[in-house]
C-alpha cells in the first residue's frame, strides 16, 4: 500500500536493470574449472569498481535504439578486458591498493595476477566469438593491442624528465582512452548506426577516456586514498612523468625544476610533500584539470549527433563527472 508520508525514493539509475543483467553475465562467465582462477577473479571483480566502460556500451546502444541481449554480453566483455589490464597494471606499477582492497598481486603474488589477467583476456575473446560479429572482434582486437602498446610505451618513458607532452598524451590515449573509445563505438556497432554516428560515438569515448586519465593522474597527487580506493603517490614513486609533473617543470624555478627532474630520474616518494608543494605553487594541478575539461567539452559536443534521449543525458552527465570526480 502507498504511504503518502513516505519520502519520495531517490531517482533510480536509468541503467539499474541493464547493469544488474551485466552483473549476472559477469558472474556466469567468470566460472573456471581452476579454483585459483575463480578465487582471484572473484576477488577483483567482486570489489566492484565504477563500471564506466560497460555503461558506455549500454548507453550508446540505448541512445541509438538497440536493446538486444548482446549489449549485456559486450558490456561484460569490456569490463573483463579492463579488469585484465588492472591485474597486469598493478604488477607493473607494484601497486598495493585497488578498489579499496589489497591488490591481487599483494594478496596472491605477481605470477598468479598476470596469469589470471590472461584468463580474463582470453575469456573476453571467447565471449566475443559467441556474439558472432566480425566488427566486434575487429574493434576489440585492435583496442587490446593498442592498450598493450600504451603500457609498453609508458614503461619506456619512465624516469624521463624530458618527455614531451605529446608523447605523454599518446600513452594515455593508448592505455586508457582506447578502451573507452571501443566501448562507445561498440554500442553504435550493435545498433548498426551509420558511419558518421559511429565515429561520433568513438570520438566521445576517446575524449572522455583522455579526460578520465588526465584526472586520474591529477588525483595521484591531490586525491584521497580512501576515496579513490588506491594509493596516491604511486606515479611519483615510480618516476612516471605525468602531466602534473611536466607542467610543474615548465613553470618552476630552476631549483624546483632540478628537484622534480631528480625525483623523476631517481625516484623519491619520501619527497612527495615537497613535490606536491611545487606542483601546487606552479598551478600545474589546475592546468591539468583545465586540459581534462577541454577533453570533456570535446566529448560533450559529439553528443549533438545523437537524438535527445535519457541515455544521451546520462552520457552528458558522465562527461561532467569524469572531470569533477574524487573517486
Ligand atoms: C582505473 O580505471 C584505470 C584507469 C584508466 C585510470 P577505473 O577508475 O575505471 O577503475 P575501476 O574499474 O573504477 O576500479
Ligand atoms: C591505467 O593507468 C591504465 C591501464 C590500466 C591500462 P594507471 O596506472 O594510471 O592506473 P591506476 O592509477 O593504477 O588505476
Ligand atoms: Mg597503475
Ligand atoms: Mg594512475
Amino acid at each position: 500500500m502507498l504511504n503518502a508520508t513516505a519520502p519520495a525514493p531517490a531517482a533510480a539509475d536509468p541503467l539499474d536493470a541493464a547493469m544488474r543483467r551485466v552483473d549476472d553475465v559477469i558472474r556466469e562467465r567468470l566460472a573456471s574449472r581452476v579454483a585459483l582462477v575463480n578465487q582471484i577473479s572473484q576477488y577483483i571483480i567482486g570489489a566492484g569498481g565504477k563500471r564506466i566502460r560497460p555503461r558506455l556500451v549500454l548507453l550508446f546502444a540505448e541512445a541509438l535504439g538497440f536493446d538486444g541481449p548482446e549489449r549485456h554480453e559486450l558490456a561484460a566483455i569490456v569490463e573483463f578486458i579492463h579488469t585484465a589490464t588492472l591485474l597486469h597494471d598493478d604488477v607493473v606499477d607494484e601497486s598495493a591498493l585497488r578498489r579499496g582492497r589489497a591488490t591481487a598481486n599483494a594478496m596472491f603474488g605477481n605470477a598468479a595476477s598476470v596469469l589470471v589477467g590472461d584468463f580474463l583476456y582470453s575469456r573476453a575473446f571467447q565471449m566475443m566469438v559467441s556474439v558472432n560479429r566480425m566488427r566486434v572482434l575487429q574493434v576489440l582486437a585492435d583496442a587490446t593491442n593498442v592498450i598493450a602498446e600504451g603500457e609498453v610505451l609508458q614503461l619506456m618513458n619512465l624516469h624521463d624528465p624530458d618527455l614531451a607532452v605529446e608523447d605523454y598524451l599518446q600513452v594515455i590515449r593508448y592505455k586508457t582512452a582506447k578502451l573507452f573509445e571501443a566501448s562507445a563505438r561498440l554500442g553504435a556497432v550493435l545498433a548498426d548506426a551509420p558511419a558518421d554516428i559511429e565515429e561520433a560515438a568513438a570520438a566521445y569515448g576517446r575524449s572522455l577516456g583522455t579526460a578520465f586519465q588526465l584526472v586520474d593522474d591529477l588525483l595521484d597527487y591531490e586525491g584521497n586514498s580512501s576515496e579513490l580506493g588506491k594509493n596516491v603517490g604511486d606515479d611519483l614513486r615510480e618516476g612516471k612523468p605525468t602531466l602534473p609533473l611536466l607542467l610543474a617543470m615548465a613553470r618552476a624555478t630552476p631549483e624546483e625544476r632540478a628537484l622534480v627532474r631528480e625525483v623523476i630520474e631517481f625516484g623519491g616518494e619520501h619527497r612527495l610533500e615537497e613535490i606536491l608543494a611545487i606542483v601546487r605553487r606552479t598551478g600545474a594541478l589546475e592546468a591539468t584539470r583545465t586540459a581534462a575539461q577541454a577533453e570533456a567539452d570535446d566529448a560533450r559536443r559529439r553528443l549533438d549527433m545523437l537524438p535527445p534521449s535519457r541515455a544521451r543525458e546520462a552520457l552528458l552527465e558522465l562527461s561532467v563527472r569524469a572531470v569533477n570526480r574524487s573517486s
